[in-house]
């Protein structure tokens, strides 16, 4: 069986912060925030917790599937900012939702978190393990970013975006390919609060940056525009399919510049990119599932569109998955 995409729904917080009012927090400017990165305007939240925008855009998710939360048999949510280590995030979802019969836990692989999750799916319903399966990126990054940091701050964002799965004879998610490289594991980085404790075993931590967010942006950057067009025609590789075909690319949404760079290095159509980090910020795991929630909102994704999801980020990790919808 194939995993068919059957619904798809995003949750964001009701507080949208415009790049002016980040002018009073750090030494920056709507200019510069705009030029570097592409963001205009991204949501705060004011109190929402991951777990409950999760669970909103679950809810969304399921509506438009037309699937009762019974029928669910496995949550996966990915995420870096889970409300709790334990339970998971994908238990508090199964409880808000009343989804009794899902198995649940949580992914961590940053912003290629999605498109991890997504890939477990897709295996689960093709070895017949899981008939409906709901995937779910949700952050809330403003919890994770150093607020005196502003190449941090100005870029990530909270939301979460939801798809559900479901096994179909019809064509559906075609291929996965996952990877990552743990040797740069400290190029994006966030230490679990706790791992300090270790200073009473007699264990300094050398340069300790305390439970925030730490990004070398340039090299981030470079390995983005190398990765995506990487992974993209890796994925393509034996489908039978090629460039030309895709409908759609949907990549995380990092970055303006890290896609323009992207689309001429694979000589693909800039305006094939949907992007919505404009208006959303980057926000990891959350950012392809709330643009293509988007997208399916604005009626620019339809019933037989085939789509590139690419997903890159701390880890370093990177993944794509084609899919027909
Ligand atoms: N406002 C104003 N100035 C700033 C800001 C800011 N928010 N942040 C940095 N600057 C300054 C720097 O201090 C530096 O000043 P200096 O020249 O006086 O030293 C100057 O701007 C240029 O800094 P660079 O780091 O060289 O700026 P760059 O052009 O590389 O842009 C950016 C920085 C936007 C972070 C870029 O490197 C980038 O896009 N990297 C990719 C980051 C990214 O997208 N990460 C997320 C992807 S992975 C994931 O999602 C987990």
């Amino acid at each position: 069986m194939n995993a068919k995409v059957l619904g798809l729904g995003r949750a964001l917080p009701n507080r949208a912060v415009e790049n002016i009012e980040l002018e009073g927090v750090v030494e920056t400017s709507d200019a510069w925030i705009r030029e570097r990165t592409g963001i205009e305007r991204r949501h705060l939240s004011t109190g929402e917790t991951t777990t409950d925008l999760a669970t909103e855009a679950a809810r969304r998710a399921l509506e438009d599937s037309g699937l009762a939360p019974e029928d669910l048999d496995l949550i996966i949510v990915a995420t870096m900012t889970p409300d709790y280590f334990m339970p998971a995030t994908a238990c508090l979802v199964q409880k808000n939702i009343g989804a009794h019969r899902a198995a649940c836990f949580d992914l961590s692989a940053a912003c290629s978190g999605f498109v991890y999750g997504l890939s477990v799916a897709h295996h689960f319903i093709r070895s017949g393990g899981s008939q409906n399966v709901l995937v779910i990126g949700a952050e809330t990054l403003s919890r994770s970013v150093d607020w005196t940091d502003r190449t941090t701050c100005v870029i990530f964002a909270d939301g979460a975006g939801a798809m559900v799965l479901g096994a179909s004879t019809d064509e559906g998610v075609i291929r996965c390919t996952l990877g990552a490289r743990g040797d740069d594991q400290n190029i994006l980085s966030t230490k679990a609060p706790g791992l300090q404790n270790f200073l009473l075993a007699g264990k300094p931590l050398e340069d300790d940056p305390g439970p925030y967010m730490k990004m070398d942006g340039q090299t981030v950057f470079r390995f983005s525009t190398k990765i995506v067009g990487e992974s993209i025609r890796e994925t393509l590789k034996g489908t039978g399919y090629s460039l030309g075909d895709l409908d759609w690319v949907v990549p995380h949404q990092a970055n303006t510049r890290i896609v323009d760079y992207a689309a001429s290095r694979l000589k693909l159509d800039r305006s094939k990119f949907f992007m919505n980090v404009q208006t959303t910020g980057n926000t990891s795991a959350a950012s392809i599932p709330i643009a293509l929630a988007e997208m399916k909102e604005k009626d620019v994704l339809h019933s037989g569109d085939l789509v590139m999801l690419t997903g890159f980020g701390g880890g370093l990790t990177w993944g794509s998955a084609l899919i027909r919808f």
